[in-house]
């Protein structure tokens, strides 16, 4: 595998917490876009990353960025190491016991009222938009002892779906949270071995597990590797289908890739279901050499059409660009779509530039982000008064090499090719890191 310096440029950490108030723009901010756009990723508390590969960078420990927008202004800028056990080894150890031992540096959820920082497995952290941490969470108590940080919310019932993947048994469980944060369907699924699975799907009626080629092999951790996944050629890989309230498991057989991020997923009809996903044919293969990953290749956008009558599955490619961590308008979660949005990836050591798919027109729209600057996942966020799918802005925050600063950068959810309306400069970088969401000001 291409080797990283994740201590240079993008990836780069930050050493301290700081706060900003009132930052430059150029261009206007929409008067409409009143809330708290959150940021999660990997930033050592130690101050650098220690190895130089994708799976160095992803378990370190969770840093959360908040860039907060009222009436046409950017009123504030902060960031916080989230507050766990972790944190408090270096920075207050007479209350590390006090804090919940987890690490939730994946994603952000809004349910039930409560903001959820994710992490991959671990149990979740309840913060503020302020980037205050509350500890254990306080709303969704089923899902307390650890959940997937892909998690998806039904937007029409409220209904949030999850999964538990863990090396010790029991390696699935499966459950429905209410809208409320009761949770109402908590089932085990049979595996014959423990599976990496990070992300999930739902249609309206059911949610679609991932157990694919990418799996746990725990003799590399006594040879060196800091996370002991890689591809195993002897696993099959399936995809799950159940009933969203629980019922029989229906696996199926795909050909053999990896999956890290689901776009959507539909019921075309009461017997077909469509999955798009960013499909790679392999991914953390162990270098033939003994040491390492062999580099992996690029992920595109594919559709599996899932037919529950005949219980066959087609597999289609749908475009030949590389991307990653894709994202739509949350209102179509489950049901059918036609916009999606997501970063590319020229090459596997690089995310620069977003793509946007009109997946009905057959359109592709390009933002550009220049060779040696680097952005994050983009993230839509609707016109609260919209009825238009793409009728909002997208949200981007693009790494400046040049200037070792972060600008976020806000499009035009329709026209992404055209300049943006506003670009908020920020006086230093917010590292590359995983998800974020973007957090309305109720009231
Ligand atoms: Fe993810």
């Amino acid at each position: 595998m291409t080797a990283l310096d994740l201590n240079t440029g993008a990836t780069a950490p930050v050493t301290d917490e700081i706060d900003l108030v009132d930052l430059p723009v150029a261009g206007t901010i929409p008067q409409e876009l009143n809330g708290v756009l959150v940021r999660n990723g990997p930033n050592p508390l130690r101050g650098h990353f220690e190895g130089n590969d994708v799976l160095s960078w992803w378990p370190e420990d969770a840093m959360l960025h908040a860039i907060s927008f009222q009436e046409g202004r950017v009123t504030s800028y902060r960031n916080r190491w989230a507050r766990t056990q972790r944190w408090a080894r270096v920075h207050a150890p007479d209350i590390a016991r006090s804090l919940l031992d987890t690490n939730p540096n994946v994603n952000v959820l809004h349910h039930a009222g409560e903001i959820l920082a994710l992490a991959e497995g671990g149990a979740p952290l309840a913060m503020t938009a302020e980037l205050d941490f509350l500890g254990a969470t306080r709303r969704h108590m089923g899902l307390a002892g650890g959940m997937t940080a892909h998690p998806k919310v039904d937007p029409q019932t409220g209904e949030l779906m999850a999964f538990r993947a863990h090396w010790e048994r029991p390696w699935l469980r499966y459950g429905v949270t209410d809208s409320e944060g009761m949770q109402r369907v908590d089932i085990e699924i049979d595996l014959s071995s423990p599976s990496m699975m990070h992300d999930m799907a739902i249609t309206a009626t059911y949610s679609i597990l991932l157990d694919l080629s990418v799996t746990y092999d725990f003799s590399m951790l006594a040879r060196g590797y800091r996370m002991p996944l890689r591809w195993h050629d002897d696993r099959k890989s399936r995809l799950g289908v159940i009933p969203r309230h629980g019922g029989e498991m229906r696996w199926f057989d795909v050909t053999p890739c990896f999956i890290l991020h689901v776009v959507n997923a539909y019921d075309a009809n009461e017997s077909t279901i469509v999955l798009d996903a960013v499909r790679y044919p392999e991914g953390f293969r162990l270098a033939r050499s003994g040491a390492g990953f062999e580099d992996s290749p690029l992920g595109f956008l594919w559709r599996y059409v899932i037919d529950l009558d005949k219980g066959t599955v087609t597999e289609k490619q749908l475009d030949d660009a590389g991307i990653e961590l894709p994202r739509i308008n949350e209102g179509r979660t489950g049901r059918p779509y036609r916009y999606l949005y997501a970063a590319e990836q020229p090459t596997n050591t690089e995310i620069r530039g977003v793509v946007r798919y009109d997946l009905e027109g057959g359109a592709k729209q390009r933002f550009r982000v220049p060779e040696g600057d680097q952005n994050s996942e983009p993230i839509f966020v609707p016109q609260p008064t919209a009825s238009d799918e793409d009728d909002g802005w997208l949200l981007v925050c693009v790494y400046r090499r040049a200037t070792d600063t972060s600008d976020l950068v806000i499009l035009d959810g329709r026209n992404i090719a055209s300049d943006p309306i506003a670009t908020v400069r920020l006086p230093r970088r917010i590292p590359a890191g995983f998800h974020g969401a973007w957090l309305p000001k109720i009231g």
